[in-house]
């Protein structure tokens, strides 16, 4: 596995890999990688014949300075962790790398997909989200593009600006992997104290018993009641829910068409956020 701090190097390394004709998957992270992660690794494997992972903790999309600041670097033992995998390139840029300057960012109008839930929270974030994918996009020309559905709303984002640029790379939506109680892997999970820790699964299971509540009651009810359950958590504190149409990510004010259905949430254990969704 080579480690490559320079995109015009990886760009070499890569130019060589396809003129003999070797395909190539991408995994982008932020690095603190876990199992989640690793199973994106797996994937891209499975389906390419080269496999390329970036680790860059990417200053545009963090709306927060203290987010920014707290995220876990955990550099050495990902790059352990990805050798292991049998991952072949690891991509770990510097700022300047990529940027020409802080206001480097994508000229594209993300309206409507970002409007809600982290779009709404998180203003700026998917703008700088995209912009940094699509930078990767441009050194590594990837054949696929593996992402996780953990990020729902961000995979939804990277299909529409793939489509937007008319890139020639697949967008692969992987499953979401979780802990044995049902607490989504993230690399925030690694700042929540043992009473959050504790708490943080009932996120999971009270989605979890959306299906049937939404046999019975209307979404608003629904949204208000799954709330009140995690909020009597003292740990815990609900920013949002969101049931939306899984390609327009907008509301749906009635639950008639099942199979398009997202129920979205992002939840306060302390200051650390954490979000998760399930189909329904
Ligand atoms: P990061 O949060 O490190 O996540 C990297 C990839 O791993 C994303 O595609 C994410 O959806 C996926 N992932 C995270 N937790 C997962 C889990 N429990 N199961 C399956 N997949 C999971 O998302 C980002 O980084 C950044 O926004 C990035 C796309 C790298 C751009 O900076």
């Amino acid at each position: 596995m080579l480690v490559i701090e320079k995109k015009n190097k990886l760009r070499n390394k890569l130019l060589e890999a396809k003129t003999t004709g070797k395909t190539i998957g991408f995994v982008p992270t932020m690095g603190a990688l876990h199992s989640g992660h690793l199973s994106l690794i797996e994937r891209a494997k499975a389906s390419c014949d080269l496999v390329v992972c970036s680790i860059y903790v990417n200053p545009t999309q963090f709306n927060n300075p203290d987010d920014f600041e707290n995220y876990p670097q955990t550099l050495k033992t990902d790059i352990d962790k990805l050798d292991l995998a049998n991952c072949d390139f690891v991509f770990t840029p510097t700022f300047d790398e990529l940027y020409e300057s802080k206001s480097d960012l994508l000229d594209i109008d993300l309206s409507s997909l970002e409007k809600n839930m982290e779009g709404e929270y998180r203003p700026g974030h998917f703008l700088g989200m995209v912009t940094v994918v699509k930078k990767f996009f441009d050194i590594i020309e990837p054949d696929k593009g593996f992402f996780g559905e953990k990020d729902f709303q961000q995979l939804a984002i990277i299909k529409y600006m793939v489509s937007y640029f008319q890139l020639p790379v697949e967008i692969v939506g992987c499953p979401t992997v979780r802990e044995n109680d049902g607490l989504a892997l993230s690399s925030r999970n690694a700042l929540l104290n043992k009473e959050q820790r504790e708490a943080a699964p009932l996120i999971y299971k009270a989605l979890g018993e959306l299906k049937n509540l939404l046999l019975k009651h209307t979404i608003q009810e629904c949204k208000d009641l799954i709330t009140d359950q995690i909020n009597q958590n003292k740990e815990l504190g609900v920013e949002y829910i969101e049931i939306v149409n899984t390609k327009t990510l907008q509301p749906i004010t009635e639950y008639s068409d099942q199979k398009i259905c997202r129920a979205c949430i992002a939840v306060y254990a302390g200051n650390v956020r954490l979000i998760d969704n399930i189909a329904l």
